[in-house]
């Protein structure tokens, strides 16, 4: 296993491009099982999550071809197998996305529930009584979720509460059902209007997308099509905060800004100077940013994956600020590392206290999520000395390249083998 070896305090300047964005890509690798004919995305970032992906449409029975960098050809023209194993939803919560696209096109789909992970329980309770409400028969077995139906049936179904995930398994399943279905409390995330684009593309008709009412009239067949995976909104805010943190000035290029607005709101109120362009945003300071409170929520709201990055900028802003997680429980384990770097953080339930320190000094940490990982990589940029970042297989499931182009920015920063686990 890798780790991440920082030595910290440079400022990070310059300008870095951002990859395709990860949860737009794995939800349209999916919805490739709604059509037999060939599916070409372009812009793939180069993700680990993007390989276990591929790995389970294998399994499937679907042809995968990378034939040029950042390009990639699916074609699902027959499906062989209907399983999506334990060992492969255990890593990635994401391939739980195939239950609705394999249940709609083979009638059949027996899919691992994935179980605890490590943001919190994260059940998929919305996703079955979606799919039921659609006809289906759904039954729990040795820790896989059965699912059976003749043919889907449009429905009229409100979600008990936002789930992104949730809604686009059931966009999916619904473009392939009998008649038409209204999904309403729908999250409005960018990747899910993304995927509706993609469909409506292949031959969907998808109604209402960017709101919280979806309709969707079912067909019988959709055809494949060429796409460019759209910016990654998450990995775009993780650089800005990491040109904020080493009060810097980054650049990003390549992004959709309105996707950005609640941290960019955030970010100015912080004091920072935030310039916005058409497909890019430049923020930069040259002191201390000011304590801000943050609460997350569902987009347009400000996103629990910038939750772990933005308490990296509080932990060394001027003053107190209170960063609240509404989305998921248990998404705080990043704190613990921060504080042994020298942060001054107090958990209580939802909420952190986050009193902002002078200065942390570089550590040995642990990266335990994603977002969780990427938060240590900036408080280790910002430190005073070096920062071992282990554990980086998490970093590497959604960041693409990130130490190239954090090295780019002029960080010191290089992956070397690592001898602790
Ligand atoms: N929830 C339920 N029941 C369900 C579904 C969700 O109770 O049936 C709860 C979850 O436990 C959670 C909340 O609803 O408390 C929201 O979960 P959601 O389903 O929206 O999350 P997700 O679809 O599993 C996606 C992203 C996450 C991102 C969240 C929230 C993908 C592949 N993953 O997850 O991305 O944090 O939405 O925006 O799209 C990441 O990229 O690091 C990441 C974790």
């Amino acid at each position: 296993m890798d780790k991440i070896v920082i030595r910290g305090g440079i400022p990070l300047n310059g300008e870095v491009t951002i990859s395709g964005a990860k949860n737009a890509i794995l939800a349209l690798m999916c919805a490739s099982l709604l059509t037999r004919d060939e599916m070409i995305f372009h812009g793939v970032p180069t993700l680990n999550d993007i390989r276990t992906t591929k790995q389970l449409l294998l399994q499937l029975g679907v042809c995968l071809d990378d034939f040029a960098a950042g390009t990639l050809r699916v074609k699902a023209a027959e499906i062989s197998d209907h399983t999506a194993p334990y060992e492969l939803v255990k890593t990635m919560r994401a391939s739980v996305m195939v239950l609705g696209p394999l249940l709609a096109r083979e009638g059949k789909a027996d899919v691992s529930l994935p179980g605890g992970c490590a943001i919190g329980a994260r059940p998929i309770d919305q996703h079955l009584k979606g799919l039921e409400a659609m006809g289906a028969r759904i039954d729990l077995e040795g820790g896989y979720v059965k699912a059976r139906a003749e043919r889907l049936q449009g429905t009229d179904f409100t979600f008990d509460l936002k789930t992104v995930t949730g809604a686009e398994n059931l966009i999916m399943a619904a473009s392939l059902a009998k008649g038409t279905t209204v999904l309403r409390n729908c999250a409005v995330e960018p990747e899910i209007a993304e995927l509706a684009h993609v469909i409506n593309r292949m031959g969907g008709c998808i109604d209402g997308t960017g709101t919280e009412t979806i309709v969707i009239e079912g067909k019988d067949r959709l055809h494949g099509v060429v796409h460019e995976v759209m910016p990654d909104r998450i990995e775009a805010g993780t650089y800005l905060m990491a040109g904020a943190v080493t009060r810097g000035d980054v650049r990003v290029r390549h992004c959709r800004p309105a996707h950005l607005s609640a941290l960019l709101e955030k970010l100015d109120d912080a004091g920072l100077r935030v310039d916005v362009g058409e497909d890019e945003v430049r923020v930069a300071t040259n002191g201390r940013v000011k304590s801000n409170d943050v609460e997350t929520a569902p987009y347009p709201g400000f996103a629990t994956d910038f939750q772990a990055q933005y308490m990296a900028l509080m932990a060394l802003a001027d003053g107190q600020s209170m960063v609240t997680e509404t989305v998921f429980e248990n998404r705080f384990m990043h704190v613990s590392e921060l504080v042994r770097m020298g942060a001054d953080i107090r958990v209580s339930g939802r909420t952190a206290r986050v009193r902002g320190v002078q200065q942390l000094s570089g550590a040995h940490v642990q990266a335990t999520d994603l977002r969780a990982s990427a938060c240590l990589v900036l408080a280790g940029l910002a430190a005073q000395g070096t920062t071992e970042v282990h554990r980086v297989y998490h970093l590497d499931r959604g960041y693409d390249r990130l130490e190239d182009k954090l090295a780019a920015l002029g960080a010191d920063i290089r992956r070397e083998k690592d001898d602790i686990l």
